[in-house]
């Protein structure tokens, strides 16, 4: 019998699974708590984890890498968020573990835990990894073939651009089309890091370094030894690690903090940022010096609003995801839509377009995304004409309907009491969910039996 260790932050998360797991005669054991983790997985034999990827965060960052090589034996299932999945894709792909997303589906982890057997450690489908650029104008075809051009040089790379224009998204295709493409790729965004803490993320320290620096540790940089490391928002790397990270470059190697060992490093640098570093260097803030030691390379992506004829395949690419995403099968859009769509500025560049089509797929009823699919505001600065009241009358009904939602879970809770009696076991086992989430909904929309 496979025994299993649930590691997940969130309780009920954990018992719905719990339950589903025991119910198909597994032997399972939670903790909710990451602190536990090291300790329980060193006593007792499991043969699968499935671990939040909260925890992976809180721990040592290559706890992945550590059961990877240390418990040759145990299988991970990392449970990750939609929107953090970019993040573990390396971690999964270097060790061949599988990851779930939120919500969780059963069937799936029943699915991976089962096929653990056969075929153990099995690499995730290859589409995962298929970065797509896509656009067609004159600017977009340019960078696309720098990219194919630089593929195989190892040289720096200066990616700049405004925030959405897909820094990162050309970083990563860089990354994957070089030679470097089996070793790791390691992001790190120097903006959301305070100082004091990117230094150590970045370079490491040697155990009692600092006041809780309990263990030797390997900074980002050496973790992407061999590898691609991705410097995004560079502009707001302070003097002194700027300062470091040269030494990096030139030299290859590393200390750690609080630590006397050189170490040698092989990594390429990607670096981005949506910064004028001609004014930061002129102002004193950046190095001139690592400004050519990253510029080896340079591309820059122009906002969308400069190159407008890449919207319409970009709606339709973006359409395409949420179709697969949602289920749905959206087939177009109308032409009130369009002409706002091709005629914003974007501020936000292609996320913002992005999150408008998801937020249009929210509201489309039909298989064609209307203006009032729109958000608001785009709705409001619409070139062509305000809304009439007519139509601002039926934005509220819209609303309405989202609140409605909820009073659907009320209705089905309600059904499924009249269905079972009281029985809150069978009720919370129909509805899918622990007994302790049915408890909160009841007390939620008042329900009483
Ligand atoms: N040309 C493009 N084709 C497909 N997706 C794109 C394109 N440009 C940007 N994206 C998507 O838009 C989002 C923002 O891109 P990102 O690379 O994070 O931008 P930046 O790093 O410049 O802020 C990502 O989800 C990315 O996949
Ligand atoms: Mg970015």
């Amino acid at each position: 019998m496979k025994k299993i260790l649930i590691a997940l932050k969130d309780k009920d998360e954990s018992i719905k699974i719990n339950n589903f797991l025991e119910d198909n005669h597994y032997s399972v054991n939670i903790i909710n708590d990451p602190s536990m983790l090291m300790n329980i997985i060193s006593t007792k034999e499991y043969n699968i984890i499935i671990l939040d990827f909260q925890f992976i965060e809180m721990l040592e960052l290559n706890l992945i890498k550590f059961l990877n090589e240390r418990y040759k034996n145990i299988n991970v299932i990392i449970v990750t968020t939609k929107e953090a999945v970019d993040k573990i894709i390396n971690l999964t792909r270097e060790t061949n573990f599988n990851y779930v997303t939120y919500p969780i589906n059963l069937n799936e982890i029943k699915f991976l835990i089962d096929s653990t057997e056969e075929i153990s450690r099995k690499p995730p489908p290859d589409e995962f990894f298929k970065e797509k650029f896509i656009g067609k104008s004159e600017k977009i075809k340019k960078i696309l073939n720098t990219i194919q051009k630089i593929s195989k040089s190892d040289s720096n790379v200066l990616i700049t651009g405004e925030t959405g224009t897909g820094k990162e998204l050309i970083a990563r295709i860089i990354y994957e089309t070089s030679s470097r493409a089996n070793n790791a790729f390691v992001a790190v965004n120097s903006a959301a890091i305070p100082e004091n803490l990117l230094e150590s993320e970045l370079f490491g320290y040697k155990k009692g370094a600092f006041t809780g620096a309990n263990t030797d540790k390997k900074g980002l940089i050496e973790l992407a030894d061999n590898g691609t490391l991705f410097l995004d928002e560079i502009g707001d790397l302070s003097l002194n690690l700027q300062s470091k990270l040269l030494r990096v470059i030139e030299y290859g190697e590393l200390r750690r903090l609080g630590d006397e060992v050189l170490r040698k490093v092989s990594i390429r640098v990607i670096a981005a940022t949506n910064q004028d570093l001609f004014k930061l260097i002129k102002e004193k803030k950046f190095r001139e010096d690592l400004f050519f030691r990253l510029n080896v390379i340079h591309i820059h992506i122009p906002p969308l609003r400069e190159r407008r004829e890449d919207i319409p395949l970009l709606i339709r690419f973006f359409m395409e995801k949420y179709n697969k995403e949602y289920e749905r099968n959206i087939i177009g859009i109308d032409t009130r839509a369009k002409g706002i769509l091709m005629n914003y500025d974007y501020p936000g560049n292609v996320r913002e377009l992005d999150n408008i089509i998801q937020h249009a797929f929210i509201m489309a009823e039909t298989d064609i995304i209307r203006f009032e699919d729109l958000p608001i505001y785009l709705q409001n600065i619409s070139p062509f004409r305000r809304l009439t009241q007519h139509e601002q009358i039926q934005d509220n009904n819209q609303l309405e309907r989202e609140f409605l939602l909820s009073d659907l879970e009320k209705q089905t809770i309600i059904k499924a009491f009249e269905r079972f009696g009281s029985n809150h076991t069978k009720v919370a086992k129909a509805l899918g969910i622990s007994r302790s989430t049915l408890w909160r909904k009841m007390k939620e929309y008042d329900i009483k039996i």
